[in-house]
């Protein structure tokens, strides 16, 4: 039976100045977004980087486009045999943007994360990127997982908000350096993704 009321309609609840989560604007998009990752991934396979510091990531990560992350904290580096960034992707990212108040957004990049139970991310400042101009797009795949948002200093309070699937955050011009990351997932089965959370984050990188 068609129930009207399965999907909420997608609402807006600002983070920051220039951040806002885009809730449940993915919820038409998902099963494609996740075929996407899945065909990025059987490419490029999920590795766990090992960090400058000599610690290997909790989170799995791959990713599509001009440049790919190459440690947790090191950079890009730019890469001749990358998968490349779909239209689909393309379009999604530059859609959401758009709805977050940047219209001129045309990534470049699109890194893939996977978490499983008690994969993190520690707080850390997106700076790997040429220009820092323009905005991050990020949509959550998955479980849920807290996202925490602070401020232009490591110790700055961070807001604790719980992303779910289909949820997008964009952050850009004066949080685009904010602090952010990922508490421990908590264990779970979601009925696309299975144990996982996925995120993908979309960024002109070059
Ligand atoms: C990141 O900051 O790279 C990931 C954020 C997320 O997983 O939501
Ligand atoms: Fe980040």
């Amino acid at each position: 039976m068609f129930d009207f009321f399965q999907d909420e309609a997608p609402w807006q609840e600002p983070l920051a100045a220039g951040a806002v989560i885009l809730r449940r604007f993915a919820q038409y998009d998902v099963d494609a977004l996740y075929r996407e990752l899945i065909r990025v991934a059987e490419q490029a396979p999920f590795v766990h980087r090992v960090t400058p510091g000599g610690f290997t990531m909790s989170v799995a990560m791959t990713g599509c486009g001009a440049a790919q992350w190459v440690s947790g904290r090191e950079g890009y580096l730019s890469q001749s045999q990358h998968v490349a960034l779909s239209p689909l992707l393309l379009h999604f990212a530059q859609s959401a943007a758009t709805a977050a108040g940047y219209p001129h957004f045309i990534p470049d990049s699109c890194l893939i994360n996977r978490y499983a139970p008690d994969s993190k991310m520690t707080l850390h400042q997106d700076k790997n990127e040429r220009s820092l101009s323009h905005p991050i797009v990020s949509v959550s795949l998955g479980l849920p997982a807290v996202f925490l948002f602070g401020g232009l200093s490591r110790s700055d309070k961070t807001a604790k908000v719980l992303l779910e699937h289909g949820d997008v955050v964009v952050w850009g011009g004066a949080s685009r350096l904010c602090f952010h990351g990922i508490s421990p997932l908590k264990p779970g089965i979601h009925p696309l993704t299975g144990p996982y959370r996925f995120n993908l984050t979309f960024r002109k990188a070059l």
